[in-house]
């Protein structure tokens, strides 16, 4: 089968965690995130923000942040149940969280609070319930544009990681951050790979793909 340009990409693509020191150009990253612009996203709002954190002090808050959360997590599990297992966990998290202070680029991602889909009307209206499930589309827009700035920077000869468990442990980065009107969905780093991290196996289609 013929292996397209598109297919190498998306079969080439790791999470890189481990980075070379030396920074990217500033236009490659640009490129990235232009190809995140090109992402649908419900009726074309274009809620998605990338905040390049460039501040030493900015990251010298965030890692603090993360490691009172990291204390005041590992200290609640003591009482609760399983707590060596939890303990583990919080670890686990937190490895899988503090490299990406060591990413010559840092992104904190996510989304403008100004996008008023139809269930938020609805619900502002007392029309439906807060909340309602199923209509968080918001976070798809979020997944696509990301998706675009990782194959991109795949195509560049930059690796990323996007990065949830940070957001386990720091409190209100918004606010650490002086980010107004938005909701931080999760961090990416960014840089030369410095690793080459094995294939991740994935399911298979029976499992992902059936016809009802
Ligand atoms: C929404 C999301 C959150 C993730 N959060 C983290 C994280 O906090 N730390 C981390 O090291 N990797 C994180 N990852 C990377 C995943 O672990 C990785 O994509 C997965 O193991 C598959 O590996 P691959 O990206 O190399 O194909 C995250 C990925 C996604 C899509």
């Amino acid at each position: 089968m013929d292996i397209t340009p598109l297919d190498k990409l998306l079969n080439e693509r790791r999470s890189i965690r481990k980075y070379k020191s030396e920074c990217p150009p500033d236009e490659w990253i640009r490129k990235m995130i232009l190809a995140a612009m090109k992402a649908p996203s419900p009726s074309n709002s274009q809620p998605v923000r990338f905040i390049r954190i460039l501040s030493p002090e900015l990251k010298d808050r965030l890692l603090r942040g993360m490691r009172e959360g990291e204390g005041r997590l590992l200290e609640a599990v003591k009482n609760a149940s399983s707590p060596k297992r939890l303990k583990n966990w919080v670890n686990t998290y937190s490895r899988f969280s503090e490299f990406m202070f060591d990413a010559p680029v840092l992104f904190a991602v996510g989304t403008t609070m100004t996008f008023l889909n139809l269930a938020k009307r609805l619900s502002q209206a007392g029309a439906m319930e807060q909340g309602h499930k199923r209509h968080r589309d918001i976070d798809i827009a979020v997944g696509l544009a990301l998706h675009g700035y990782l194959l991109k920077g795949e195509e560049l000869g930059l690796g990323s990681c996007i990065l949830t468990a940070p957001l386990i442990f720091i409190r209100e980065p918004e606010g650490i951050l002086g980010l107004k009107g938005m909701e931080i969905k999760c961090f990416v780093a960014t840089g030369y790979p410095d690793e080459e991290p094995a294939y991740i196996k994935r399911k298979d289609i029976s499992e992902i793909y059936r016809k009802i």
